[in-house]
């Protein structure tokens, strides 16, 4: 009877810390965004400096540097010991243009057309974003894969511990949507007598061109410009074909025809891999890979979240067998799976 008069006595409120959480969302990714843009960790780079020596460095005024590096220091990308601003090991290894995993690049670029989250809920509403990448893909493409690079670039090199890609003699890859070819190049510079199949659309391929050349590996690659629906593919060929974040923009019979052609490319035995961001079994325990499939609606026509059951059901009906999903750097997912022996 000690809530008799009092019923909610012993009733406490959730706390507004996740409301507060995503309220302040949208300020700490700018805050990193203008951060990266003024050149902030790259002059931090060699030297630590008080906000005094840093604005005289980038030419800032005083008062607005230190409140931005205080706001960078609050999201745990710098550190403050008195009056001493100084990179931390995530800034070291994430934020400096050259840093060992890069994602300078990929921030600005990753959330897709900025303006479109803002639009959102009309998108909900018609069911189609007002001005989808789709219109103009190589706009979007090129700076996307520029910034994904060095991050997919780790990821093939890890994978082979998983799948010993390493092992084949002079095998043949097909990289479908290879942006900057990650991949392919990965698989090159570990196999000396590969050969690379490197498609991607007309105004992105000049990418993965360029990156060959960087790595060392251009000379072992085909370049195939154009739809990867429709490109001309040999069938039984190859002995690795790579579907590398392709899947989740194309709908589910888009995704469905990639991985048949995929497996239609293969010889018997061969592997394919599918990179993606997948969600579930339980939606709680992915929110990345949860708003990842948000991105791609906010920002694309047929773009959704990719789970992982459906994922390994259209390997499972193409024809694939010995489906495992493994994550070769943090984060990042990827299904490799065999053609059957003959
Ligand atoms: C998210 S990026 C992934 C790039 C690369 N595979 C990777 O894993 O880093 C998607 C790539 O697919 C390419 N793409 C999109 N639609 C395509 C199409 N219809 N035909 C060929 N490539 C396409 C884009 O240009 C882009 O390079």
């Amino acid at each position: 009877m000690a809530h008799v008069g009092r019923p909610f006595m012993d009733y406490k409120p959730p706390a507004a810390a996740p409301v507060w959480a995503v309220i302040e969302g949208l300020g700490r990714y700018h805050v990193l965004l203008a951060a990266l843009e003024l050149g902030v960790f790259e002059a931090l780079a060699d030297a630590g400096a008080t906000a005094d020596e840093l604005a005289g460095r980038l030419d800032l005024p005083v008062g607005h540097t230190e409140a931005l590096l205080d706001s960078v220091v609050a999201l745990g990308l710098l550190d403050r010991v008195v009056d001493g601003f100084m990179l931390n090991d995530a800034a070291r290894r994430y934020l400096l243009v050259d840093g060992a995993a890069s994602m300078a690049g990929l921030i600005p670029v990753a959330p897709g057309p900025h303006e479109n989250w803002t639009r959102l809920a009309d998108t909900v509403r018609s069911g189609r974003p007002a001005t989808p990448i789709d219109d103009d893909p190589a706009a979007f493409y090129v700076p996307l894969v520029e910034g994904t690079f060095t991050t997919m670039w780790r990821c093939a090199t890890r994978a082979d511990f998983r799948m010993r890609y390493s092992a084949l003699a002079a095998p043949r890859i097909l990289d479908l949507g290879a942006g900057g070819a990650p991949w392919s190049i990965a698989m090159l510079q570990a196999c000396g007598d590969g050969r690379a199949t490197i498609n991607d659309l007309d105004g992105v391929i000049d990418v993965a061109r360029r990156k060959t050349a960087t790595h060392g590996v251009a000379d072992r690659c085909e370049f195939r410009p154009g739809d990867f629906h429709a490109v001309a593919i040999e069938d039984g060929a190859y002995d690795i074909a790579v579907l590398g974040h392709v899947c989740r923009t194309e709908g589910p019979d888009g995704a469905r025809h990639l991985v048949e052609r995929a497996h239609a490319a293969l010889r018997p035995e061969g592997r394919v891999v599918l990179a993606d961001y997948f969600v579930g079994p339980n939606h709680k325990m992915t929110p990345h890979a949860v708003l990842m499939g948000m991105t791609m609606m906010a920002s694309t026509v047929n773009g959704f979240g990719v789970t992982a059951e459906v994922a390994s059901g259209w390997l499972r009906d193409a024809g694939f067998e010995a489906i495992r999903l493994i994550e070769p750097i943090g984060f990042q997912f990827a299904y490799v799976a065999s053609k059957p022996r003959d």
